[in-house]
């Protein structure tokens, strides 16, 4: 019969390990969770009094809150997780390789190889172990193969698949109401008692016929798919407003009576400048090397169209404002509010607004910059390695970091909404207006601002999908 789970140590205490396991502490107090990372600082965060935690995420202090001290432990003693536990989650940082074979679409595994090999160096007692960072398909089975060729007597490992779809911004929600939990074991007897171990775990809150049962390699590749799948429907709607730019169709409007098909689905059709964060590019990216290394190369020309079409949708977003403030923004001031891949996070990995900046600056504008949750060091870091032919003194001649929206705006002759936020709807547009040089330009990358009420304020307004100014 399966083992019941009493204990779970989680390797990796980032955006997926991190709110992951603080929602199982709390939906399951009978589970004893310890979180491990060799990040001090990260886990000194999570363990901070004032419950400054290393990761922006609504609804999170209070999980932490709820649970931290009584079945919730953040460590740095990764051995000692390990050695506890009956189950362990394996959520380290897979980037994307940097060198070698595959640099540039290749998922670096490093991270993975180095955890699994301690966790074989280090079990004194049999554990399942769960992949639940985003790996390319069939991982499992390097896993499977470095425990099995490294485990001694009475001490044998079980490997599960276990992918997270939670999205940045609403991570508690997501857990709390998954749609879909999904689990892949080998189908032995042995791979399905594991998968029955972790599903009771998931049982506690999460109902039944949600929680799917697959074969290990079915589950790797749905993560793919289903990121793949969800940041094709951007780029399809991204190219469509390409479109609508050139004839005077109106993308929301397109894509809300497309959406009311219930074949399509209303979700993740809203046009933007660009996807951006952690996943969509590297997953895509991930799927493109694996179609290479399968020899189906047209495979993957199709699902690396939809990165292209993305770089595609930030540069020309880039091109129209400089195209509509008369062909050139050389000296000229410009406000980019938000830096965050979207709204209610502080993650910027990828984000539209890093590619933005870098264009603006080439064509040597200034730029005044201003996110709510983003601290101002990573918006520097994140410059500096966008352009690394520049020291970043010289950036930070151009680079304004303001404090607050309506200091970004001023002065400035146009203002680029590049992050959803919702305080960027409610500004005082006449404050920011009259502080404006004129004629005043709003570029709305998020279709986020009411554009006739600006143009009834005097701003002459274009935003992505819709015919300008
Ligand atoms: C389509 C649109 O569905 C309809 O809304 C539009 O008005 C006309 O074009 P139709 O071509 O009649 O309708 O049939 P549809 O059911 O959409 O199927 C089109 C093709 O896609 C068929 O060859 C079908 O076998 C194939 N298909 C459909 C798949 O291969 N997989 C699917 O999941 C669905
Ligand atoms: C995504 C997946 O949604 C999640 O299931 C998976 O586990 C991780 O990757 P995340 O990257 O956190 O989550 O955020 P998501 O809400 O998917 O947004 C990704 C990007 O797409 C953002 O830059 C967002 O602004 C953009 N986006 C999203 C659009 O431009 N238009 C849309 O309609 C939806
Ligand atoms: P994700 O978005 O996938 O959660 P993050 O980079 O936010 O990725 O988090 C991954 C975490 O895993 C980092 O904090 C990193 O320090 C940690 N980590 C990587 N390798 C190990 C390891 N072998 N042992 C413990 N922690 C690790």
């Amino acid at each position: 019969s399966p083992v019941e789970v009493k204990k779970i140590c989680c390797i990796g205490a980032g955006y997926v390990g991190g709110p992951t396991c603080a929602v199982i502490a709390l939906k399951c107090p009978h589970i004893q969770v310890t979180i491990v990372d060799l990040n001090q600082s990260r886990i000194d965060a999570w363990n901070s009094e004032d419950f400054s935690l290393p990761i922006y995420e609504p609804g999170l202090d209070d999980v932490v809150k709820a649970c931290r001290g009584r079945n919730l432990f953040f460590s740095t003693d990764v051995n000692k997780g390990i050695q506890e536990a009956d189950l362990i989650f394996v959520s380290v940082n897979t980037p994307t390789k940097k060198n070698g074979v595959g640099a540039g679409y290749a998922a670096d595994l490093n991270y993975i190889e180095l955890a699994t090999r301690q966790i074989a160096a280090v079990a004194t007692s049999s554990k399942i172990v769960v992949e639940k960072s985003t790996v390319p398909c069939r991982t499992a089975e390097s896993m499977r193969t470095i425990l099995e060729a490294n485990s001694k007597p009475n001490c044998r490992f079980d490997i599960l698949s276990n992918p997270e779809f939670l999205a940045e911004g609403t991570a508690i929600d997501d857990l709390f109401n998954p749609d879909r939990v999904l689990i892949g074991s080998l189908q032995t007897p042995e791979g399905i008692s594991a998968c029955a171990s972790l599903t009771a775990v998931y049982a506690n809150w999460v109902a039944k016929e949600r929680i799917l049962n697959v074969g290990l390699w079915s589950s790797e590749l749905t993560k793919l798919a289903a990121n793949a799948m969800l940041a094709q429907r951007i780029s399809s709607i991204n190219a469509l407003s390409a479109i609508c730019e050139a004839t005077g169709a109106n993308i929301d409007e397109v894509a809300h009576a497309v959406g009311y098909d219930s074949r399509v689905g209303p979700k993740f059709l809203k046009a933007s400048v660009g996807f951006g964060g952690s996943c969509f590019q590297k997953d895509i990216l991930n799927l493109v090397y694996l179609s290479e290394s399968l020899h189906l190369p047209e495979v993957a020309a199709y699902w690396r169209q939809v990165v292209e079409m993305n770089e595609y949708q930030k540069n020309r977003f880039s091109k129209r404002v400089v195209d509509t403030l008369f062909n050139t923004i050389t000296g000229k001031r410009i406000a980019v509010l938000g830096f965050a891949f979207k709204a209610d996070t502080g993650d910027t990995r990828e984000s539209a607004a890093i590619t933005l900046i870098k264009n603006f600056l080439n064509e040597t504008a200034y730029v005044n910059v201003y996110d709510p949750k983003v601290p101002h060091e990573q918006i520097w870091q994140d410059l500096q390695e966008a352009i690394p032919n520049k020291p970043l003194e010289t950036i930070q001649k151009q680079v304004t970091l303001s404090a607050s929206a309506m200091d970004a705006c001023l002065n400035a002759e146009a203002v680029v909404i590049a992050t959803e936020w919702k305080e960027f709807k409610e500004i005082d547009w006449q404050t920011v207006y009259d502080s404006m040089k004129k004629p005043a330009f709003v570029f709305d990358g998020r279709l986020l601002v009411d554009a006739d009420a600006l143009r009834k304020i005097g701003f002459k307004v274009t935003s992505i999908g819709r015919g300008g100014v």
